[in-house]
C-alpha cells in the first residue's frame, strides 16, 4: 500500500507509533521500523540531551529503518532544553521529529535547517491547518477517543478526520481509536494518509512495560477510561483506576478552584510507577478507548502484518465485493 505518508517517510507501511512515555523506547521504536512502520523515540521520557543522544543510538543499533524522536511541548514551569534535545536527534541523524502539545513554531527554523521532516500531532482543524502554515511536512490528527490529551473540543474522529481533508493540503494521519485494518481503511476511506497507534502498540510483546499494564489493556473495555484535567483545560484520557478515582473525587470537591498541586500525588511520577513496577492503581496513565478493541499481545511484526492483511483484504474483497454482489431479492 503506497500512501503520501510511506512517500514522505520512506516506510513501508502507513502506520506509525505515536511517542509514549515510557513506552517509546528504542525497543518499542526498533519493533515497529523493523515491520515497516514509522517507530519513534519519546524525547522527554530521556531526562537529558545526553540521555536521549544514548537512546537514539540504541536504537540505531537495533534498526536500519527510518525511526523518530517525538517532542513534546507542554505546559512545564520547568521548561526541558528543547534546543539541546533537537541537536541530539540531529546529531543522532535522526530525520523525522513528531511534535506534539504547544505549536513547534518556534522550533521550526532550527528542526528544518537539519533537514528533519516534521509530524506535528493535534486534535482541532485550527491547529493542523496552523501546523501546515508554519512548514509542518504532515499532521496528525488526534480524535476526542484518543489516548493521552485529546484537547477541549471533543470533536471524535468520524468527525474530525472528513474535516481535515476538506481543509488540509499536507498529508495526515488518523490517530486515536486505531487498532486493526477496519481502522485503517476507515481511515483512508475519511480522507487520511494512514495511522497513528499508542495504546495498540503499548500491548505487544515488544513494548518495554511491565506485564501488568499489557493484561490490563487486555481485560479493559471501551467504558473503562476516564477524562482527567478538564477543570484545567489539560485534558488527559486514562485507564481508569484506584488513583484516577481518588483524583476525580478531589476534582469534584474542588470544583473549579482545582489547582495542579491538589492532584499531584495522582499525577505526578506516576508513568515509572505504573509502566516499570506495574503499580496499577498508582494513578493517571494515557490510555485509549480503543482498549475495547485490544484482545491479545502480538509481536509487533505480527500486530502489522495482520492490519496490513486485513486492510488489503477489505479494500479488495468486501468493499468492493459490494459493487459486484448481485441484487438481493
Ligand atoms: C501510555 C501512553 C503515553 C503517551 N505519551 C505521550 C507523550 O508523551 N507524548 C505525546 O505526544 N503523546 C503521547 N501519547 C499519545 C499517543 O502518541 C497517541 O497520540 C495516542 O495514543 C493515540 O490514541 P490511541 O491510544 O487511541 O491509539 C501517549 C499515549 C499512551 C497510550
Amino acid at each position: 500500500m503506497r500512501t503520501r505518508i510511506t512517500e514522505l517517510f520512506g516506510i513501508q507501511h502507513p502506520i506509525i507509533q505515536g511517542g509514549m512515555h515510557y513506552v517509546g523506547f528504542a525497543e518499542m521504536a526498533a519493533a515497529v521500523s523493523n515491520a515497516g512502520g514509522l517507530g519513534i523515540i519519546t524525547g522527554l521520557t530521556q531526562k537529558t540531551p545526553e540521555l536521549l543522544a544514548r537512546e537514539i543510538e540504541r536504537c540505531h543499533s537495533m534498526t536500519d529503518q527510518p525511526f523518530g524522536v517525538n517532542l513534546t511541548f507542554l505546559p512545564s514551569f520547568n521548561a526541558p532544553p528543547y534546543e539541546e534535545y533537537i541537536a541530539a536527534i540531529r546529531e543522532g541523524g535522526v530525520r523525522i521529529v513528531e511534535t506534539a502539545g504547544r505549536s513547534p513554531q518556534e522550533y521550526m527554523p532550527l528542526l528544518k535547517a537539519a533537514g528533519i521532516k516534521v509530524i506535528h500531532k493535534c486534535t482541532s482543524v485550527r491547529h493542523a491547518l496552523n501546523a501546515e502554515k508554519i512548514g509542518c511536512d504532515a499532521v496528525s490528527v488526534d480524535g476526542f477517543e484518543c489516548g493521552g490529551h485529546p484537547g477541549e473540543d471533543d470533536v471524535p474522529n468520524m468527525i474530525l478526520l472528513p474535516r481535515a481533508a476538506e481543509e488540509l493540503t499536507i498529508p495526515f494521519i488518523a490517530s486515536g481509536g486505531m487498532a486493526d485494518g477496519r481502522s485503517l481503511v476507515a481511515a483512508l476511506a475519511l480522507g487520511a494518509d494512514g495511522i497513528n497507534m499508542g495504546t495498540r502498540f503499548v500491548a505487544t510483546v515488544e513494548a518495554p512495560v511491565h506485564d501488568n499494564v499489557k493484561q490490563a489493556i487486555v481485560a479493559a473495555s471501551e467504558l473503562d477510561t476516564r477524562l482527567v484535567m478538564r477543570p484545567l483545560r489539560n485534558t488527559e484520557r486514562v485507564l481508569k483506576n484506584v488513583g484516577v478515582e481518588q483524583l476525580l473525587e478531589i476534582e469534584r470537591d474542588k470544583g473549579a478552584s482545582l489547582k495542579i498541586s491538589d492532584i499531584y500525588e495522582q499525577v505526578a511520577g506516576v508513568y515509572p510507577r505504573v509502566m516499570v513496577e506495574g503499580e496499577m492503581d498508582a494513578g493517571a496513565w494515557s490510555c485509549g478507548m480503543v482498549v475495547g478493541l485490544i484482545r491479545d499481545i502480538p509481536t509487533v511484526s505480527a500486530l502489522i502484518a495482520r492490519i496490513m492483511e486485513e486492510a488489503e483484504g477489505l479494500i479488495s474483497n468486501q468493499l468492493s465485493g459490494l459493487l459486484r454482489a448481485p441484487a438481493m431479492a
